[in-house]
């Protein structure tokens, strides 16, 4: 099976203050999170499709997700968790439970705060997670990336053609990822952000996926209003 989970079980405290987390304001003409959901729901080649998304805002989820006349017949909404990686996992937790775990089962998580998702990306992320059992969607980095340590002085400049920045989706192998998660310390899972990053940490192999310059997260304000430019420019 290929599942999708979108990721929208944050608080968006960045955005400021909003009436309701930032992946349920409108951009252009429906909520951000439509936008993404209507992405995968047009890949025919995933079975079903998660929306983890905080506990009291699942039922207003399911009403906002029948205003818009989403087909909910491969949808299903549940809670996400307190960290990013939580809400992971509670999505596999989820497929476990309910469709049980098979060897090629693999998940494409999102960020349901990049609504600028394509079909190329996706197809990329099932192909690679299908053939290496883990994938991260990056682009170059076009900034020379600075490392300080102490954000007063460069420890180090890192060569840039060797950097690139992470985007979304972050695909695994169900079972590889869930075996990874459960070895994970109680230490090791509050710094350990980044799902990639701790299977890299425990010496499995990440692939990269090329993403997208315009695959933009919404954070800030400001990522709001580009996003409408990127609707406009659309039209
Ligand atoms: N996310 C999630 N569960 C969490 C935290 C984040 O599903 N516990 C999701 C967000 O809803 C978002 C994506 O992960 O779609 C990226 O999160 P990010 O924007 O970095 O975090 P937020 O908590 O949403 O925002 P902020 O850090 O500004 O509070």
């Amino acid at each position: 099976m290929i599942y999708a989970e979108i990721l929208a079980g944050g608080k968006g405290t960045r955005m400021g203050n909003t009436e309701m987390p930032k992946q349920f304001l409108m951009l252009g003409n429906k909520p951000i999170f439509i936008h993404t959901v209507e992405q995968f729901l047009l890949n025919r080649r995933i079975d079903k499709i998660l929306i983890c998304c905080p506990e009291q805002w699942m039922a207003y989820t399911k009403d906002t997700l029948k205003k818009y006349s989403v087909n909910m017949d491969t949808i299903f909404v549940i809670k996400g968790g307190n960290t990013r990686n939580e809400t992971i996992l509670n999505g596999c937790n989820f497929i476990e439970e309910n469709f049980g775990l098979h060897d090629d089962d693999i998940i494409l998580t999102h960020d349901a705060v990049r609504p600028f998702i394509n079909q190329r990306i996706i197809d990329d992320n099932i192909d690679g997670t299908l053939k290496y059992g883990a994938i991260d969607t990056v682009v170059e980095a076009f900034d020379t990336i600075v490392h300080s340590i102490d954000g007063k002085l460069i420890t180090d400049i890192p060569l840039r053609d060797e950097m690139y920045q992470g985007q979304t989706p972050q695909s695994f192998n169900i079972k590889l990822l869930m075996s990874l998660f459960h070895s994970l310390t109680k230490a090791e899972k509050e710094i350990l952000t980044d799902a990639c990053k701790a299977l890299v940490i425990k010496g499995k192999d990440v692939h990269l996926v090329k993403g997208e310059v315009y695959n933009i997260k919404i954070t800030t304000q400001h990522d709001l209003k580009v996003a409408n430019g990127l609707i406009e420019g659309d039209k």
